[in-house]
């Protein structure tokens, strides 16, 4: 299967970039990323030299480029988002344009070249918080953020294109993603980093709120097998069954790298703070996949990652991402309070 790989430069399409490289350095898979802030051809600096492998700067919003290329591939898999929620609450228009309107412009060319299988990467968020329980594919969707909001779009979106044109379409709704390579804003690796200089980790309300660990190699198997073997027109979720509170993470993070709890701050929360998200990964798991290790030990490896990479993640954190730090966090720190 020939792949394009839309936002492919991020952190898990990266990933998934890698693997099916990893595995055959022929196998064609362009991929197409903008280069926001997010993208970064480091991360696919492993993959090169493949001889299958193009990378093509553009926006999925481009309506001829991408047309151009899904002409020449089998399988869109389309990773191009702006992924971050705190961004989504300070400025959501991007997050229309690209997670709803490139979405749709990815299924125009879809629709174009009926052949295609087209393979939507969503996210857990669009079922909103749940206090109790873990939510089935067919739940009713009730994002909350903006960015939860612009996923659960795009959803409903897919949906439709398999049911009225009869698109090859599948979705998977994963949760929280952790790994190498990931942007220093979401919290493993910012709090991972920020430890590492000796600053402040900034903790949102009472820190009590629940994420399930998913690692991104597990996540992108998920990808991988909804692709070969996933039904037209089906969702699954991918849960990494590791729910812990961000209070619990923390105190795991600075362990493994033997820095005091003076470190944390509790500071306001995230507004509209999703308390917790938890998936019935049942459906996903019948078609064979699991995920893989422990995630004391993948959590400990990855922090490692970090520790040995200071090369990607320095440069990472100076001129415009220093403007939303402090936007974000300045004010924030400032009302902090001590985790004790
Ligand atoms: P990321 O922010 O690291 O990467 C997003 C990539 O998309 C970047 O390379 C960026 O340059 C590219 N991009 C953004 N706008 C674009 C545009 N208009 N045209 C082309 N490229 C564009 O995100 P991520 O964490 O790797 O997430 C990838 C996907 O997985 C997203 O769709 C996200 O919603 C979903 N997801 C993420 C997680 C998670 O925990 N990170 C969990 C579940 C689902
Ligand atoms: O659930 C899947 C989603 O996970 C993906 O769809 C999103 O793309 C991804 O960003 C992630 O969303 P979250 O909002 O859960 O991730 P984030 O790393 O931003 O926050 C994780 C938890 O940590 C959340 O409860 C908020 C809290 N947090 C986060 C940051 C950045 C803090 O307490 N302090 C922080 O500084």
């Amino acid at each position: 299967m020939r792949l394009l790989v839309t936002g492919g430069a991020g952190f898990i399409g990266s990933a998934f970039v890698r693997r099916q490289l990893g595995r055959d350095p022929h196998r064609s898979v362009v991929v197409l990323d903008k280069l926001t802030y997010a993208g970064n051809l480091a991360n696919l600096e492993p993959v090169r030299d493949a001889p299958g492998y193009r990378f093509v700067r553009g926006d999925i919003t481009d309506e001829t480029l991408v047309d151009d290329l899904a002409a020449n591939t089998d399988a869109i898999v389309n990773f191009a988002a702006e992924s971050h929620v705190d961004r989504s609450i300070e400025s959501p228009d991007a997050f229309i344009e690209t997670d709803v309107r490139g979405t749709y412009l990815l299924l125009e060319a879809a629709r174009r070249h009926q052949h295609l299988r087209y393979l939507q990467v969503s996210t857990d968020e669009v079922y909103g918080h749940r206090e109790t329980g873990s939510a089935q594919e067919d739940d009713p969707i009730a994002p909350r953020s903006p960015y939860a909001a612009s996923k659960a779009a795009a959803d409903l979106l897919v949906n439709a294109y398999h049911v009225t044109y009869g698109l090859h379409t599948s979705i998977t709704r994963a949760t929280n993603t952790f790994g190498p390579y990931q942007y220093p804003e979401k919290i493993i690796p910012l709090f991972v980093t920020n430890a590492l200089d000796n600053d402040l980790l900034p903790l949102y309300g009472d820190g009590l709120q629940v994420r399930d660990w998913l690692h991104v190699d597990d996540h992108c198997a998920a990808i991988e097998l909804v692709l070969e073997r996933g039904s037209a027109g089906t969702t699954y979720n991918v849960g990494g069954g590791n729910e812990m509170t961000n209070v619990d993470l923390t105190r795991l993070i600075l362990a493994e790298l033997e820095r005091p709890e003076s470190l944390v701050r509790r500071v306001p929360d995230r507004p509209g703070h999703d308390r917790r998200y938890s998936v019935d990964a049942t459906r996903i798991r019948g078609l064979g996949w699991s995920p893989g290790g422990s995630f004391r030990d993948e959590l400990a490896e990855t922090i490692r990652w970090y520790v040995a990479h200071p090369e990607w993640w320095r440069p990472i954190k100076s001129g415009a991402y220093l403007d939303f730090y402090r936007r974000q966090y300045a004010e924030r720190l400032a009302a902090g309070t001590s985790l004790e």
